[in-house]
């Protein structure tokens, strides 16, 4: 079967989940470097992106999460054992949990820092501090709470990527094609076909 012969993910989810994921795989990154660039203007600079990009993504993820709510995902392939389809499942819903749950640990913790630093995003507009995260700081730490989820979710992402690889390179069914923009699907496809 090719890609254009089974269900796919509509426009929006594809272009939802891919903005998404690109944008998280560079956030984890960022975050990991801010180690090795030392305070001043340049860190200052990536620190505000970083939470400019985070606060984005935590309003794209309530945007995906409300269609997704409303929309059906295509059915899984039949062949695929009813313990896969149910990991796949719980799989998809802690990645929703963690797309959520990161950027909002990060906006905790940044609302709760003595340093009280503005979030202004892209330089344009003010975001506020979320109400009672100086009180959330007393029973947690924010800052090590923000780094273990970010890492998780980093974690899960790459056990979800190879599991979307084994579909099309060892299952060989479309479970990949469905969420790829349609003309990698058929490159995609015709390569698998090879
Ligand atoms: C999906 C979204 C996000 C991801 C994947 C992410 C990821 C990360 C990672 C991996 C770190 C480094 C942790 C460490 O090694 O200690 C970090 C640090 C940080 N994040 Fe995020 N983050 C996200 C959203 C946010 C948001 C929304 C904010 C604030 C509005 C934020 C503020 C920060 C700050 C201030 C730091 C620490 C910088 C420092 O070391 O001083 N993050 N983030
Ligand atoms: C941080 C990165 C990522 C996140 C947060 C993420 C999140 C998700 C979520 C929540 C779903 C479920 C969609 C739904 O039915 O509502 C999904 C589906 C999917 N993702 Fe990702 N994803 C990421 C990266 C990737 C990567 C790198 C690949 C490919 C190598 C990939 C391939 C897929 C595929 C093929 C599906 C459809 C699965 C199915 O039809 O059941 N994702 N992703």
């Amino acid at each position: 079967m090719t890609s254009t012969d089974s269900a796919s993910y509509t426009a929006v989810a594809k272009i939802l989940h891919w903005l998404i994921a690109a944008t998280i795989i560079f956030m984890i990154i960022l975050g990991y470097c801010f180690d090795y660039i030392p305070r001043g203007e340049t860190r200052f600079y990536f620190i505000q992106l970083h939470k400019s990009i985070g606060i984005s993504i935590l309003l794209l993820s309530f945007v995906r999460l409300a269609w997704r709510l409303t929309h059906h995902a295509p059915p899984l392939p039949a062949s695929m054992p009813v313990w896969e389809q149910r990991a796949a499942h719980i799989g998809h819903v802690f990645l929703y949990v963690m797309m959520i749950g990161v950027p909002l640990s990060g906006w905790a913790m940044v609302s709760a820092s003595p340093m009280h630093i503005p979030t202004i995003l892209f330089g344009l507009m003010p975001w506020p501090a979320m109400p009672g995260a100086g009180q959330l700081n007393n029973f947690i730490n924010l800052d090590d709470l923000h780094a273990v989820a970010a890492y998780t979710l980093g974690a899960l992402a790459v056990g979800h990527a190879a599991a979307a690889l084994k579909h099309h390179f060892v299952s060989r069914d479309d479970v990949l094609l469905r969420m790829m923009p349609a003309c990698f699907a058929s490159c995609l496809s015709r390569a698998r076909q090879k």
